[in-house]
């Protein structure tokens, strides 16, 4: 099913007649394409549902185009960036191209799916502009970055698999909510993996997230256990180059306070109650799914 969406996406980028973009675009990394898989094992294989399929993943590698401008990512799945290759103009563009593309070709398919994904599209745009909003002081609130993920990423790991559901005629809410479950999940564990994690595992750079100013969940949780002078020493970190010792210094902080176990179980949590929804859906597939989301090493 997954070739028929691969194959999908490439007839969409051909059709822009455009010997430019499609030699980049065809050959963008696909990644995990969780998107794209979820709504499959939900709603089969029609045509219908492979070109939803092949519409959000093209969405999603629109919004990473631009992320890595955004976040003047080098690396993006163990290559270079699009705008480290041929620079942020261009990968802004392309980015456009494959959006505009893929919600043209949405609004061939069904107006309540066009509904749910554009406004996830919205969602997905808010979350990325509060992403750099917040890393421009430090922030310490755990509820602003839940919201922040939500929107950013399980905005539209959630609409695909309500998407999905309403293609099968399937009741949409458990889906729905194990969708958003495993997106906040699969963002949260994205966090903990730039804490425990290396470069040539995760095909990006390591332990970058607070350098770059972003307090993800194990900074806030750290800042929440720390006193005195060790969280003025937290706070002075934030957003700075780190030097090998602060990274230690910050690694054995997070060891202390058993703060990887802390957030790996919050995700679990999440993914534990979607995959009980599903078992009583008899959705073994999706539960496979969402294990594998707790369980990735990149
Ligand atoms: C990755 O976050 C970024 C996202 C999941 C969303 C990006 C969304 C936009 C740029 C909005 C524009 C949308 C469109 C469709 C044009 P991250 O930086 O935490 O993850 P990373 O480590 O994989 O880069
Ligand atoms: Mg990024």
């Amino acid at each position: 099913m997954l070739r028929a969406v691969e194959r999908k996406i490439e007839q969409y980028i051909k059709e822009l007649d455009d010997k430019g973009s499609e030699a980049i675009l065809c050959n963008l990394p696909g990644g995990k394409r969780v998107r794209a898989k979820l709504i499959c094992k939900i709603a089969g294989d029609h045509l219908r549902v492979i070109k939803t399929a092949a519409i959000v993943e093209m969405i999603h590698a629109a919004s990473l185009l631009h992320d890595d401008v955004i976040d003047d990512a080098k690396v993006r799945r163990k290559s270079p960036s699009i705008n480290a290759l041929y620079g942020s103009k261009r990968a802004i563009m392309l980015g456009d191209i494959l959006y505009a593309k893929g919600f043209f070709e949405l609004n061939e398919i069904d107006k309540r799916v066009s509904s749910i994904i554009s406004n996830a599209v919205v969602q997905l745009s808010l979350g990325e502009m509060n992403d750099v909003v917040l890393a421009t002081v430090m922030n310490t609130d755990r509820s602003l970055y839940m919201k922040m993920i939500y929107q950013k990423t399980a905005s539209l790991i959630e609409a695909s698999a309500h998407a999905a559901a309403l293609l099968a005629g399937k009741s949409p809410e458990p889906y729905r909510i194990y969708g958003r479950n495993i997106g906040l999940a699969f963002q949260m564990i994205d966090d903990l993996l730039d804490v425990t994690s290396d470069e040539a595992t995760l095909g990006k750079p390591a332990l970058h997230d607070f350098a770059e100013g972003k307090t993800t969940l194990p900074y806030i949780y750290l800042y929440e256990q720390l006193g005195g002078e060790q969280r003025e020493k937290l706070k002075s970190l934030h957003a700075k180059k780190l030097s090998i010792e602060e990274q230690k210094w910050i690694g054995a902080m997070m060891q202390e306070h058993g703060i990887v176990q802390r957030c790996y179980d919050e995700a679990k949590a999440l993914v534990d109650e979607a995959s009980n929804l599903m078992e009583r859906s008899g959705e073994r597939d999706l539960i496979a799914i969402a294990q594998e989301i707790i369980n990735r090493k990149f």
